[in-house]
């Protein structure tokens, strides 16, 4: 991806919560220049993978296949290892209509999706085989306290103010409908570099063009401005 366009994706999302009156951190506008002066204060958002985080995929089409991900708490594998301390992570999530996660799964992590406002999220799911395919088998969720068993294959619409919790090992595959969506998950941990079993493999980080710098830092940018950690 660009510097350029993720500039623009960071500034349009900021924009678009704030309209829903969802406010990220104030970490999330320090400047790059900001960055380098900050000390071991700091470390927790570097170390627990804190901030903005979009992805292509790595498959270069943003807009029909990508996800914008603000991660605003997370704990440590260590945490969840322990049971003790930040066992709990937060995402916002920002979905486009007919813009695509693909499918995968969470060896550990457990997840609430939830729609907070906007249009609407549907959700593809299947039960996962021992081997990684997709099963063919009934699936049981829970949607806002009430069990539902649903045939496998199954597409859940969730309408704001509705959410869902993702079992491990369940597929997921996600898109918006009717407008775009603002989406809040709740979860255990997360561990985005050893915790999702995608379906078709895909690259879980872009890759950047720098044609401009940037507006404010991905967390993969933290290696590269973030000296004291
Ligand atoms: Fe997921």
């Amino acid at each position: 991806m660009k510097r350029s366009e993720i500039n623009t994706i960071m500034a349009e999302a900021d924009a678009f919560a704030r309209r829903h009156q969802f406010y990220l951190p104030p970490f999330a506008y320090w400047s790059p220049d900001e960055w380098h002066a900050k000390g071991p204060e700091a470390r927790e958002i570097v170390e627990h993978d804190l901030g903005w985080d979009i992805t292509d995929f790595g498959l270069g089409d943003y807009h029909k296949l990508g996800l914008f991900m603000f991660t605003i708490r997370n704990g440590t594998p260590e945490n969840l290892k322990l049971g003790r301390g930040k066992v709990y992570a937060e995402k916002l999530l920002i979905v486009d209509v007919d813009q695509v996660t693909p499918f995968h799964f969470h060896w550990t992590k457990v997840e609430d999706i939830i729609n907070r406002g906007g249009g609407k999220l549907m959700l593809h799911l299947y039960n996962s085989m021992p081997e990684g395919g997709l099963a063919d088998t009934d699936i049981t969720v829970s949607m806002d306290g009430v069990v539902h068993h649903l045939p496998a294959g199954a597409i859940v619409t969730l309408s704001p103010g509705e959410s869902i919790t993702l079992p491990t090992g369940l597929y997921h595959k996600f898109w918006g409908a009717e407008g775009r969506v603002l989406v809040g998950e709740v979860s255990t941990v997360n561990d985005d570099h050893t915790d999702n079993r995608f379906l078709e493999p895909v690259g879980r980080f872009p890759t950047i063009e720098e044609d401009e710098p940037p507006l404010y830092l991905l967390m993969g940018d933290y290696s590269r401005f973030y000296g004291k950690s």
